[in-house]
C-alpha cells in the first residue's frame, strides 16, 4: 500500500467513526485500492462509509457530490490519486476544482 492510499483509507477510517454516513468517491487506482487492500488485511472500513467507484477522481462531477448530499449523507469526500500522480495525468486536478467549487456553493 502506498502512502496516498493509506493516508485515503485512515481519512475514510476516521470520517466513519461518528456513525456518519459518508459517501466516498474513490479512484480506482488509488483510493479504491486502499479500501480493498484494508479489507483484505481484515480492517475493513466501517458499514456508514459507502464506495463509489470511479476510474478516476476526474470523472467525478459537483452533481454526483450534491445528490448524494440531498439524498441523505452526512458527508461525502473524493480520494484518489496524489497531485501530479494522476494516471489520466489531470483527472484529480479537475476533482479539486469540482470539490471546490461544491464547497462554495453550499458556504453560500
Ligand atoms: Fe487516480 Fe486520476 S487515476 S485520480
Amino acid at each position: 500500500m502506498t502512502t496516498a492510499t493509506s493516508v485515503a483509507a485512515k481519512h475514510m477510517a476516521t470520517a466513519a467513526k461518528a456513525d456518519r454516513t459518508i459517501v466516498a468517491f474513490c479512484c480506482r487506482e488509488c483510493a479504491y485500492a486502499a479500501a480493498d487492500a484494508s479489507a483484505n488485511a481484515r480492517t475493513p472500513l466501517p458499514p456508514s462509509v459507502r464506495l463509489v467507484l470511479l476510474p478516476c477522481t476526474g470523472r467525478v462531477s459537483p452533481l454526483h457530490l450534491v445528490t448524494a448530499l440531498a439524498e441523505g449523507a452526512d458527508g461525502v469526500m473524493v480520494a484518489g490519486c496524489l497531485l501530479g500522480q494522476c494516471h489520466y495525468r489531470e483527472g484529480n486536478f479537475n476533482a479539486v476544482d469540482r470539490v471546490a467549487f461544491v464547497q462554495r456553493l453550499l458556504e453560500s
